[in-house]
């Protein structure tokens, strides 16, 4: 079992990690709409707004997950998300994912906001181990992860196409005892 029903306020140097609040739609909806961000989280463009909308109204009122709106301090806007989910019993594990539109990005914000997620996560929860997936074609991502700590666990070879090319997924994992050294 795992309770992530409190959702946190966590304030960095440069992020705030918070819960979605009114107002929020159109700061998230031009990330998401972000060529960038549909290309590298493997997206589909047409997604449908309403069904988008009422995601982002019910988030807090999950207890297996949590999703945080990424804040940027200097611009005081909402940049991005950070997503805990997936919760697995077995391994007593979590998927961590993250997405930053094209106001937050190459500032050092996704560092800040995973370091800062994967801090919470370990401390206010007995989860061993966070995992999440790559693309091979977004080093920069990966590099963001391995600073952080995940390490390659497998690779899923030509798991996407894209443009007519086939891509793979990189799978990594953090574990407790190597974010605890
Ligand atoms: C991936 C993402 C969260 C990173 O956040 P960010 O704020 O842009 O990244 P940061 O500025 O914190 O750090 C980027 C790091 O990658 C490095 N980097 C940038 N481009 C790189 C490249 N092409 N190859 C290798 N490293 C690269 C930077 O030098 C920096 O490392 P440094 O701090 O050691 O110099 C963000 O760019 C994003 O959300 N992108 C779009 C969606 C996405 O890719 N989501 C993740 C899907 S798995």
């Amino acid at each position: 079992m795992i309770d992530l029903g409190q959702k946190p306020l966590i304030v960095g140097e440069k992020i705030i990690l918070r819960p979605f609040q009114n107002g929020d739609f159109p700061y998230i909806e031009e990330c998401l709409k972000d060529p960038e961000v549909l290309k590298l989280t493997g997206s589909d463009a047409g997604f449908n707004r309403d069904t988008v909308h009422q995601w982002y109204d019910t988030r807090n009122e999950q207890t297996d997950r949590l999703d945080l709106a990424i804040v940027d301090r200097f611009q005081d806007i909402l940049v991005g998300e950070v997503v805990l989910n997936l919760y697995e019993e077995k391994s007593n594990s979590m998927n961590f994912r993250i997405l930053i539109g094209p106001k937050g990005r190459n500032r050092g914000l996704g560092t800040e906001a995973t370091q800062q997620i994967i801090d919470y996560a370990f401390k206010n929860t007995n989860l061993n181990q966070l995992t999440l997936s790559v693309y091979d074609f977004n080093p920069r991502a990966k590099k963001v992860y391995e600073k952080v700590g995940f390490v390659v666990e497998s690779i899923d070879e030509n798991d996407l196409e894209f443009e007519g090319e086939w891509v793979d997924s990189i799978n990594m994992k953090l574990t407790r005892e190597i974010w605890q050294k």
